[in-house]
């Protein structure tokens, strides 16, 4: 039986259609990548099987071997069947590759840590077209380098290197190397030689209603700017990721309650919270905040009664003198005990909480969105934060003896 490859239409209704336009984009780097469930792997799992009818050979590449069968592999079948293509394809589960029977075209599945496979894996007729690595931030630049250089060989066809991602860390080599001149704005850059398209779940009619659902409600900031927006993560600069503004709760155990203050007067202001922690749950919830410059000490401490009553408030202690003095306006002022990296370990321990700020916390809340590590000039960071940050102070000051007490436990196991 001679097989022959029948003109075949595919509806543009099986597409996405943000992704409609590159389904023969000729660049030879193109970069998919944006936020989960944006349809970017069954798009190219359904480009190559395409590609594969007229001709042209894909290697499909993942950092490690075992997570291909189920994603990229997976992908690849489920393209086919939708396509009702099942009969022109041999498909191997074993050797995981798929075949076209009318030109002998081939889909080629490669973990790059099955060191053998690498050196050996070619498609049976014709060069190498093309390369779509799945994940691709899970890569090495070195890595991604040499496989490139398998796109070598004649061709009718041009050679393309595809990558897929979700935008991880802005620090990634992917990031330095290509987004330079790219748009974040428009989400998409095309030149002769590359192609750069962000998509995210709103651009995927196919997603089901919970995983939308799912996205949206996603509260860590860090995750919801990389993979509900597509957004270039700041993971790594970030101090903090734990928190989400929301409303504390009716009951709070008054045994919960806990306040802090970092002085201030003339440049700096003062800066005090209020929180509740709940310990079972390892939740922190900040209740009320203040940051105001140019109060004395007895004005201060006006603002500290109606803020915290007749609670203990845990101070900044450097300055003994603001501390005696609103101790003799009635509020109970304790200096922090600080000690030895006291502000790393502060900071960690707040990290290692679900903190749950009250929307009125404006100011603490853009404390938190701004607050980073150091820059150590080396393209690391140092363990302290690079900005002044007080009121981030006040509730590190806050929760001292709950943190401390955590931490001399953590050191005694
Ligand atoms: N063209 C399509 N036809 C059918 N289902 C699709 C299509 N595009 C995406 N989907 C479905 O949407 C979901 C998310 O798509 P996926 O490609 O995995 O997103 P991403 O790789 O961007 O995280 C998957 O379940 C996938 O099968
Ligand atoms: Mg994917």
């Amino acid at each position: 039986m001679t097989k022959t490859a029948p003109q075949l239409l595919v509806p543009a209704r099986a597409f996405n259609a943000v992704y409609l336009p590159y389904l023969q984009a000729p660049q030879r780097v193109q970069l998919f990548f944006g936020g989960a469930g944006s349809g970017k792997s069954a798009f190219l799992a359904a480009r190559a099987v395409l590609d594969a009818l007229s001709g042209r050979n894909t290697l499909v590449v993942r950092q490690v071997a075992r997570t291909l069968r189920a994603s990229c592999f997976a992908e690849v079948q489920k393209s086919i069947s939708r396509f009702g293509l099942s009969h022109m394809f041999s498909i191997s589960k074993s050797e995981l590759s798929v075949t076209c029977y009318s030109n002998g075209a081939q889909l080629l599945f490669l973990g790059l840590d099955d060191v053998e496979k690498v050196k050996s894996l070619t498609p049976r007729r014709g060069a190498l077209t093309d390369i779509w690595v799945e994940e691709a931030t899970e890569t090495r630049r070195a890595d991604l380098r040499q496989l490139e250089k398998r796109l070598r060989g004649p061709s009718a066809h041009s050679k393309r290197l595809t990558l897929s991602f979700n935008p991880v860390s802005r620090g990634h080599w992917l990031y330095k190397e290509y987004f330079a001149a790219f748009p974040e704005d428009r989400g998409l850059l095309i030149t002769p030689d590359l192609l750069i398209l962000r998509t995210t779940y709103r651009d995927n009619r196919f997603l089901a209603p919970d995983d939308i659902r799912a996205l949206e409600a996603e509260k860590d900031p860090y995750f919801h700017q990389v993979y509900t927006l597509g957004e270039w993560g700041q993971l790594g600069g970030s101090v903090f990721s734990n928190w989400a503004v929301g409303e504390p709760p009716r009951e709070i155990d008054r045994t919960w309650l806990r306040c802090g203050l970092d002085f201030g007067y003339a440049a700096d202001p003062a800066a005090a919270v209020l929180a509740a922690f709940d310990r079972k749950k390892g939740t922190l919830y900040i209740l009320e905040e203040f940051k105001q410059a140019g109060l004395t000490n007895d004005l201060l401490a006006l603002r500290l009664k109606a803020l915290c009553g007749t609670l203990p408030v845990t101070c900044d202690s450097a300055e003994p003198k603001s501390i005696a003095e609103l101790r003799r306006h009635g509020v109970q002022a304790l200096p922090a005990r600080k000690g030895p990296d006291s502000v790393l370990h502060g900071l960690q321990w707040l990290n290692q909480q679900k903190m749950v700020l009250a929307p009125k916390c404006v100011h603490l809340r853009e404390e938190l969105l701004g607050c980073r590590w150091a820059d150590d000039g080396h393209g690391g960071f140092l363990p302290r934060p690079a900005g002044e940050d007080h009121l981030i102070d006040a509730l590190r000051y806050a929760m001292e003896r709950d943190s401390q007490g955590q931490a001399a436990l953590a050191l005694c196991r």
